[in-house]
């Protein structure tokens, strides 16, 4: 349980410190603005007065730990399940799990081979402009509809909406967003409309996860379409958003780190743990916000009832607390208490998926090239909160 002040730790002096994560001092380098404030400000007050940014991992715990009284339900938009608090989140999630089981999702992983086969293949045609970023978000697009089992040719509408959500959310721009979601409901019900047509007309059907979606029961009735269409949205998050950049993450660090890239190639069998460890270092999804049920003091802060409170995924998976030398890449760490997936009831419903999809992608990239390095003459463009990755990152394969 939360108890009343903290005493173990230092008095926080927040007073002037109105924190703004969209400062371009801050997200001018995400990954160095984080690690200051861990060190001198672990807690601030956000740029709107009314809300809080908890960097340390120990204090992201304690919070997600205490979902009743930090609850999930920290916007007035519909958000499934990330956005519900028990009871209904387990039986959200739950009626949602049937349809990720392994025997589900194991068959499709052939297709996402494949699909980042083609991507590398058209690359390797033109070895001098190689975009990785290009490359994730396609890959990561074609998977998400794959898994679907939608036209793969809605790729690009998928990655315009994913990029133009981010740049709403970097702007603040409400009404960019009410566009947004107005948007994403339209692509979402006319592909669950067309489904139905089809499985009213069609006989013998393989079902997919979108049948799934449809079929899904909460307290014996299917969910409206604003629900999957909002589930859709939260898959989108970490299938497209969250992973495209953790893939250019990853690519551009081994990229920059030919020594470590090498010793991947001689043995092919350290991929995994390089890559989370990379996932740690280098974060691609930035917060979560979690909102006050009753007042409550947190190591020494007042919180009010109403108000909102960040947790930092970025900072937390850096913090020298918890990781020996926390910026520097090491073999051999214990990723158990890595929050990169999130942690508690919220934790990534995909996690499973989400390796494998990166190893995917960055399995064939070694498999088809002999190494590659940052081209000399193009200079990566960050894509920046509340993602953390690459828009444009420009490589030559060898
Ligand atoms: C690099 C890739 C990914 C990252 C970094 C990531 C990260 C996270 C984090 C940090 C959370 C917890 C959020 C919170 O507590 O507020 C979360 C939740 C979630 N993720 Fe992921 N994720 C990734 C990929 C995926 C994939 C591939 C899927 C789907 C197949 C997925 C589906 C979800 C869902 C549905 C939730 C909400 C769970 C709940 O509220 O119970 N994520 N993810």
């Amino acid at each position: 349980m939360i108890k009343p002040t903290d005493k173990s730790s230092s008095p926080i002096n927040f007073q002037d410190q109105l924190f703004d994560i969209r400062a371009t001092e801050v997200t001018e380098d995400q990954n160095k603005a984080y690690d200051q404030m861990l060190k001198h400000f672990p807690v601030v007050k956000n740029k709107d007065a009314n809300s809080y940014m908890f960097f340390k991992h120990r204090d992201v715990k304690r919070i997600l730990e205490n979902d009743r009284i930090f609850s999930a339900q920290a916007s007035k938009h519909l958000f499934v399940p990330h956005g519900l608090d028990e009871p209904d989140h387990s039986k959200y999630r739950r009626a949602i799990g049937k349809a990720f089981t392994n025997e589900k999702m194991l068959p499709l992983l052939a297709k996402y081979e494949q699909i980042a086969v083609e991507l590398l293949k058209e690359a390797k045609n033109t070895p001098s402009v190689f975009d990785a970023a290009r490359f994730a978000f396609y890959f990561t697009a074609r998977v998400e509809l794959a898994l679907l089992n939608w036209d793969l040719s809605l790729d690009k509408i998928l990655i315009d909406w994913t990029l133009n959500n981010l740049r709403a959310t970097l702007h603040d721009d409400k009404k960019q967003n009410i566009a947004n979601a107005n948007e994403w409901n339209h692509l979402i019900y006319t592909q669950l409309n067309a489904r139905r047509a089809q499985n009213a007309q069609a006989i013998n059907q393989t079902s997919d996860l979108t049948d799934d979606l449809l079929n899904i029961q909460i307290d014996g009735k299917p969910m409206p379409d604003a629900e999957i269409s909002s589930l859709i949205r939260n898959l989108n998050m970490g299938l497209v958003s969250s992973m495209a950049c953790n893939i250019t993450n990853c690519i551009h660090f081994l990229a920059t780190h030919p020594d470590i890239q090498q010793q991947i190639r001689n043995e092919l069998s350290l991929l995994d743990e390089a890559l989370d460890e990379i996932t740690r270092l280098h974060g691609s999804l930035v917060q979560s916000k979690r909102v006050a049920t009753e007042d409550v003091e947190f190591n020494g802060i007042h919180i009010k009832k109403g108000q909102f409170v960040h947790v930092n995924w970025c900072s937390a998976n850096r913090d020298g607390d918890v990781f020996d030398n926390p910026d520097q890449f090491q073999w051999g760490r214990d990723h158990s208490e890595h929050l990169m997936y999130g942690y508690g009831t919220h934790e990534c419903m995909g996690i499973q998926l989400a390796r494998i999809q990166l190893k995917i992608a960055m399995y064939e990239l070694f498999k088809q090239t002999d190494s590659f390095t940052l081209s000399s003459l193009h200079t990566p463009e960050k894509l920046v909160f509340p993602a953390n990755g690459y828009r444009a990152l420009i490589i030559e394969l060898k």
